[in-house]
């Protein structure tokens, strides 16, 4: 069988044989054969923008792969820094390189003091974190001049480094911000997660020292984050990388584009819902509206997954690690009846909507502390890895600049009126 697909042309009887490569049509092929003629896709849901060999996703058997590697394996058996580093650089690090790449992160957690005490603290006193986090990290190219430089491999590596590790240190200083609490410098002696927790939640102890199996949960929801191919915000990412901005200003969009409830913004929404909802009894009565046409089950759906998304499996078990140490969040039964009804309800199955991974990861959050308005700033601290892999990949694939077309329907030329004519 030719791997191709064959169009006649009524215009012209013209046959035209299109050839298929990697199960789609290539826009240049079609472009010469048929000019003029574009595709009307909104929401991209036809189009591939780009060649990728970061993350490998198969949604209908529910499959998400960094680098080959399965997301079970690396949630099991891996931590966040060691995925950064394997989404970055294609291979799992040495030894070696795990030490050098740590100490790197490490020793980039500070920020410019007048990032916080000029920027950060010039925020109205009750500002969301996530807009705060948006901006901030704009405003890091302001300090880092060299960002510019995107194609010296120097400057790349350090603005990359230091986006890694100082998207906890902004996450932190946003939430002290917004509570009223002093500012906490990072602690070069904990880990990733521990160190993002102690400048979360420390007081007046001299140190502060996370519960291990909460500290992990979070590097855990961290990996499960880290990338997802070409979701809205790595698609923020990748059309503004395109232009050649610095990536700073590059991570700021991609962060701006997280911060919506239909994607970063999700999980904070299902625990508004579950809140709303309120109670098991009212749980019948709140999918029927949803069936209804009246609003989303939040957390259920997904563009690509479309049998179930395997990280929320995993989230659903470190959820109950987590609320050993926390206890249950009492939104968790209402979550969980909700999820029996809609799982066992045509209208979903027929849609083939199954939970997300932000489905539990919010009830996760709140049972550790976390305020709602945090849930997408936590989303954007490990999605950072995801978005720095593919700006880098963008940039060794010399891509042409993002620029879609668009079918004009507006009204066609008609001449000016003059003001005292309308
Ligand atoms: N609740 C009820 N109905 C839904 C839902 C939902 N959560 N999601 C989709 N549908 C229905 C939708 O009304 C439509 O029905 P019909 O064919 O009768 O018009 C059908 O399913 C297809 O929906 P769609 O909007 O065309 O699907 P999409 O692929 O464009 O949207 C989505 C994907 C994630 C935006 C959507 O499922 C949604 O809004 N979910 C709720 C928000 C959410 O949980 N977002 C987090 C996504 S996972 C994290 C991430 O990657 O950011």
């Amino acid at each position: 069988m030719p791997e191709s697909i064959t169009i006649i042309d009524n215009r012209t009887g013209n046959q035209l044989e299109i050839p298929i490569a990697h199960g789609g049509v290539a826009a240049s092929g079609w472009q010469k054969l048929l000019p003029g003629i574009w595709f009307y896709d909104p929401g991209f849901t036809a189009t591939a923008a780009c060649e990728s060999d970061i993350t490998y996703l198969d949604g209908d058997q529910g499959i998400l792969r960094y680098r080959g590697y399965p997301i079970e394996e690396l949630a099991e058996r891996s931590t966040y820094l060691e995925v950064a580093y394997l989404l970055l650089n294609g291979e799992l690090p040495t030894a070696e390189q795990y030490d050098a790449w740590r100490h790197e992160v490490t020793y980039h957690t500070y920020i410019h003091e007048n990032v916080r005490k000029r920027f950060l603290e010039g925020f109205h006193y009750d500002a969301h974190p996530m807009g705060m986090l948006v901006s901030a990290v704009a405003a890091l190219s302001t300090f880092y001049l060299d960002a510019k430089d995107i194609f010296d491999p120097d400057s790349r590596s350090r603005q990359i480094i230091r986006l890694i590790a100082k998207m906890p240190t902004l996450a932190a200083a946003a939430h002290r911000f917004s509570v009223g609490m002093p500012f906490v410098y990072p602690d070069n002696s904990l880990d990733f997660c521990a160190n993002f927790l102690s400048m979360m939640w420390k007081v007046a102890e001299p140190r502060f020292d996370a519960n291990p199996t909460l500290a992990r949960a979070l590097d855990i929801l961290f990996i499960l984050h880290a990338d997802h191919e070409q979701n809205c915000s790595t698609t923020a990412m990748r059309v503004v990388g395109s232009s050649h901005a610095d990536p700073y200003s590059c991570c700021a969009a991609a962060c701006a584009a997280l911060y919506g409830p239909r994607h970063g913004g999700a999980n904070e929404a299902v625990i508004r819902m579950l809140t709303d909802i309120g109670s098991l009894d009212n749980v019948p009565a709140f999918v029927e509206s949803v069936k209804q046409g009246h609003g989303r089950l939040q957390g259920f759906g997904h563009r690509v997954y479309k049998s179930y998304d395997p990280r929320a499996k995993i989230i659903k078990r470190t959820a109950d690690e987590v609320f050993s140490i926390t206890g249950k969040n009492p939104l968790l039964d209402i979550a969980l009846k909700l999820e029996e009804i809609a799982l066992n309800d045509e209208y979903f199955t027929s849609r083939r909507l199954y939970p997300n991974v932000d489905f539990y990861s919010g009830l996760i959050y709140q049972a550790m502390g976390f305020p709602l308005e945090m849930f997408p700033v936590l989303f954007a601290i490990p999605r950072t890895a995801g978005w720095l892999a593919h700006w880098q990949e963008l940039l060794d694939q010399d891509t042409k600049i993002s620029r879609p077309r668009q079918l004009y329907v507006g009204p066609e030329s008609r001449p000016y009126v003059p003001m005292s004519d309308r």
